[in-house]
This record gives structure tokens, sequence and C-alpha cells, in this order.
């Protein structure tokens, strides 16, 4: 129908006759001369229907906001001093030819973002308009593309695997959909395609991938749906080494095609040092400010807590040294500081300051002076820093002090939030102990353990890895188990028996027994990445028609009540 997109019109087109198409983003009429504003997806250009040129003003004075049209024109030169250089198109206009107003659009329910979600949602279709989103689905259809044809090129295969399928291992609770044939059964959807893309390694297909779809019933986050999107991975005969080269390279195209340029590859850490430095297993390092063991400064202290707590191998005594935290932060703020890791298991939270020839705080007279000779030595401290400390049992300190660390950076603004700075995390424990003393696989128990011989299970680490960017873990992956016993063993530390592991996950390990080669993969979280590259807060953003809060859709109204006659033949009954 069009000549050209909105946008794409330029000064070079002064003179030519044009057709387009698209809707009336805002109009104006200037004593009798109407102005409209047209948008495509391309962005806007301004037609002008002159009742002195011609009779197109008659339908240009019924055009309302979001009326779709269809316009013919003469290109022109805006008028000296009406140039408008804040769009593309701001030097130029449309003299109105002819005009057809192809459809009329409702008065719409929502004009801007700063209406609250949930209406948002309920006209997605409204909402998506947005030239913002407009560019956010343009590159995640980019990415998708390159990521297709990187990993085409690496000689991977793109393999579609079931969606009605059996429960898989990622820990989540599963989304079940009732069958009809066979009576009181359920499918499960897929939480990834883990167990299948391992069935495709010992079907001898060496290289997959698949941008797949994911299910799990979680709770909603900013950067979490129920439903949402991996870039899918997995390969045999390989390594650790070979499959982050992959990983690498995948992600270095992937920005690449978006014409970004980011490292070709990234710098490396354990689960346990990441631990011990930033206090999490995903962090940003967009700066550093670490966390540093100052234990061997509180063995001589005169406060039995502190002693106590520096004793114990499992607990940890760290120093947060924030340069210029002290004239940055005032009394008031630092007890707010102190509630927020309260909230996270803090018993208080102890800090230094170092001011002008003396060193005020509440914890100073529990620091012999020998050992604040040491801290120093250790901290380095300047005039104007303040040292936060935190001491307990390990996993609680490494969490509150972790998001202190980043409270902090996000408060005094320490990091560029347009770096792109990624960081893999290797090592993952293999095992981990839930409050209830239960044990669970840390990744997932087809993981391959490193040490699976060591006596305390907590000491046990896999080949596993994490690709975290700016402090949000992108994806994960691992070595799998491709040999039964091992795979055995590791059922047996889960407490999985052996009824249940043949129940849950018997085709798989039916399939390890029939030659199965040494494989292992990963996944990256596209709508993760998306959100990461186009510098959204919110993953609903860069879902074309994501949930809500409680999973629900506010467009679609999902989930709805059904009919009984569906009920009956599902052989469901409603208890109310
Ligand atoms: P994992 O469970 O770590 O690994 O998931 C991989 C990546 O998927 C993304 N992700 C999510 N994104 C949005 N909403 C969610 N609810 C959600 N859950 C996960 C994250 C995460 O890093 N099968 C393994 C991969 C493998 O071992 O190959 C797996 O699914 O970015």
């Amino acid at each position: 129908m069009r000549t050209h997109l909105c946008a794409d019109v330029s000064i070079e087109d002064i003179g030519k006759e044009i057709t387009l198409c698209g809707w009336c983003n805002s109009y104006r009429d200037h004593g009798g001369v109407i102005f409209i504003d047209l948008r495509d997806k391309s962005g806007l250009i301004q037609l002008v229907s002159d009742p002195k040129e011609n009779d197109s003003i008659q339908i240009a004075k019924e055009v309302r906001d979001e009326f779709v049209l269809i316009a013919k024109g003469l290109v022109r030169a805006r008028a000296k001093g009406l140039e408008n250089p804040k769009i593309k198109t701001g030097h130029i206009e449309v003299l109105l030819q002819a005009l057809h107003i192809e459809n009329h659009a409702l008065t719409l329910p929502i004009r801007d973002e700063n209406v609250n979600e949930e209406l948002r949602l309920k006209y997605r279709f409204l909402d998506l308009r947005h030239q913002k989103s407009f560019n956010i689905f343009h590159t995640r259809s980019k990415v998708t593309i390159a990521a297709r044809n990187i990993l085409d090129k690496m000689g991977f295969l793109e393999v579609e695997t079931p969606i009605l399928t059996k429960a898989t291992p990622e820990g989540a609770r599963d989304y079940l959909v009732p069958s009809r044939l066979h009576e009181g059964e359920f499918y499960a959807l897929p939480q990834s395609p883990q167990l299948f893309k391992q069935l495709l390694m010992i079907a001898g297909f060496e290289k997959y991938f698949q941008i797949a779809k994911c299910f799990r019933d979680e709770d909603s986050r900013s950067d979490r749906q129920p439903e949402f999107t991996q870039i899918d991975v997995e390969m045999s005969f390989c390594t650790q080494e070979d499959i982050i080269n992959v990983c690498e390279k995948l992600l270095h195209g992937i920005f690449k095609a978006c014409n970004r340029e980011i490292p070709q590859s990234f710098p490396r850490i354990t689960y346990q040092e990441a631990m011990e430095k930033y206090g999490s297993d995903k962090p940003d390092i967009r700066f550093e400010m670490p966390l540093q063991e100052v234990k061997e400064c509180f063995l001589d202290s005169n406060n039995e807590i502190f002693s106590s707590i520096a004793l114990q191998s499992k607990n940890r005594i760290k120093a947060l040294k924030v340069s210029g935290g002290d004239n940055f932060y005032t009394r008031k703020t630092l007890a707010e500081l102190e509630t927020f890791v309260r909230k996270f298991g803090a018993q208080g939270l102890a800090y230094l300051q170092f001011k002008d020839n003396e060193i005020k705080g509440p914890i100073l007279k529990f620091i012999t002076p020998s050992s604040l000779e040491k801290l120093k030595e250790i901290l380095q401290p300047k005039v104007g820093d303040l040292v936060f400390f935190g001491a307990g049992a390990k996993n609680v300190v490494w969490d509150y002090m972790g998001r202190l660390r980043l409270k902090i950076a996000q408060d005094m603004q320490l990091f560029n939030p347009k770096d792109m700075r990624f960081l893999w995390v290797l090592d993952f424990p293999m095992f981990e102990y839930a409050d209830d003393g239960s044990v669970s696989a840390s990744h997932h128990p087809f993981t391959m353990p490193k040490n699976l011989d060591a006596s305390d299970i907590e000491e046990i680490s896999s080949i596993s890895y994490d690709i975290v960017l700016n402090g949000i873990e992108l994806g994960g992956g691992s070595i799998r188990i491709h040999q039964e016993h091992i795979q055995s063993k590791v059922f047996e530390i889960l407490g999985i028996s052996k009824e249940e592991a043949e129940n849950k996950f018997g085709f798989l390990l039916d399939a390890l027994r029939y030659g199965a080669p040494p494989h292992g993969g990963f996944a990256i979280g596209l709508d993760r990445l998306i959100m990461i590259m186009t510098n959204t807060q919110s993953i609903r953003d860069v879902i074309a028609f994501p949930k809500m809060q409680k999973a629900i859709c506010p467009l679609t109204g999902a989930p709805s009540a059904v009919s009984q006659e569906q009920l009956q033949e599902l052989h469901i009954h409603i208890k109310h």
C-alpha cells in the first residue's frame, strides 16, 4: 500500500509524490490548516492538509488520535523556523493530496507509560504501539536470528522438544496438563529441555540447540516469568572449556549483530571465591569494593560474641570498605542501612568511621590496639572511608554483606549502568542443604560431580558454570553425568530411591545404558539478555504478552474457569 515508511522519508525526497500508511499520533487544527503526525513502526512524519491546495481537508477534519490512515502527498521542506529537531523527519512534511480513513479508534484507555501496569497489560496491544516497545522487540528479533545463525555456522542442529511431557528436574513447581485419554494422569510442561537434549546427545546428534520455551510455576520477580525463553545448547565429546568457548562466541556474535562490542572472552571466578569476595554467586563486577575476611582481627576481641564467632571455621567476619563512605552516609542513612541488612538475617551493622586524626564507631571498643593495626594493614583505609562489618554463619554473612555491597554501590552510584561486565562463575557445589536438613542438587541432579568421594557432601563440587552479566544470572550449564553408576550414587545422596528415580527419570537412566557419550551444555535466559541489552528494568517489557504478579494475563483473562463439560472430559471435579 505504501511507497515509504514514515521515518524513511528524507530531504532527498522533496518534490516526490509518496504514499504513507499508519496511525494518527496527534493532530492540530491551526486556523483551518490541519497538521497530522502520522506514525508507523519507523517513527513519525508530519502531514499537512491545506484547504488552499486541495479538498483533503474535509477528511482531515474527521481524523482523531489512533485512526488508521492512508495518505498520499507531496514531500516538501518545512517553512524556516518551523522545523522539529526532535524527530528524524523534522525538516520535511507531506502536503496531502488524498487522505483515506481506513479505520476509526476509540479513545485510548492508556496514553503513556504512567498508568498502572495491569491496565497497560490489559491493553498490551496499545502499550506495544510505543516506539520504545518496538525497539525492544526489534533487538529481540535480531538477537534470536543472530543466535540461530551463529549456532548454525558452528554446526549445531536446531531441534524442537516436546511441550507436553513429563516433569523435568530444574527444581521449580511444574505446570500440569490433565490428560483426557488417561483418567487421573497429567503431562508436565517442561521447566527446560534438559532431559531431551541429553537424549539427543545419546542419539548421536552431537551439537543441538533450541530457542526453547520453558515453564516454571514460581513467583514472578522483575527478572522472572512463569513462561520464558532459553537459548538452549548441548554438545557431546566436549570439555567445560569447549562449552565456555561456544557460549562466549555466541554472546560475542549476538552483540556484534546488534552493533555492540563486548570482549571475546570473559573473566572467571570460582563459586567459593565469588561468595568470599562479593557475597554472591552472581557478583556485579561493574565496581570492585570487595568483602575482606578479618576474622584474625577479632580472635583477641574482648567481646565474647566476636571472639567466639572468629573461632569457628564455618563462620565469617567480613569487612566492607567504602571509600568516601563516611562523607556520604549520615547517622540517619546509616540506620537505614542497618534496617536493610537486618531483613537478611544480620543482628546489627557494625562500622568504623575513619575521620581526620581519629577513628570512630561503636565496634572500636571491641578491637585491641594491635588488632586495629592488623585491620588497617588489611584494609588500608583513608580519611573519609567507612568500613562495615558482618559477623556470623558464613551463608548469612555472605548474603547480607553481598546485598549491602550492591545497595551501597547503587546509593553512591559507583558504576556506569551502561557497562556490560560478564563473568563466569565456576565449580558450584554439587549439593546444598535445605533449612529442613534435606539435601538437594544445587544445579540439577544430572550435573557431573568433581569429587564425589569427599566426606562432607558440602565439599563436593560440580563441573558447572554460570554466566553472570552485571550481577544478573544470565545463564548456566554443566557437564552431565553420562555413566549410570555415578548417576545412581548422586540419587542415593539426594535421597532419591531407585523406584522414585525409575519413576521420574527412568527413560533417561535407561538411555544412559545404551552408550551415552560424555556431554554437557548450557542455557542462556533470552528474556534476561534482552532486558540487559535494552536497559529495561522489568522482564515484562521484553515479553510481548507477559504475565503479571500471580501469573495472570490481564489481556486474555487467563487463567480462567472452564465449562463443566470440559472438566468432565478431563475427569476433573472441582471442590468448592
Ligand atoms: P537454569 O535453571 O539455570 O538452567 O536456567 C537457565 C537460565 O534461564 C533463565 N531463567 C529464567 N528466566 C526468566 N524467568 C524464569 N523463571 C527463569 N528461570 C531461569 C536464567 C537462567 O540462568 N537446563 C539448565 C541449563 C543447562 O544445564 O544446560 C537450566 O534450565 O537466565
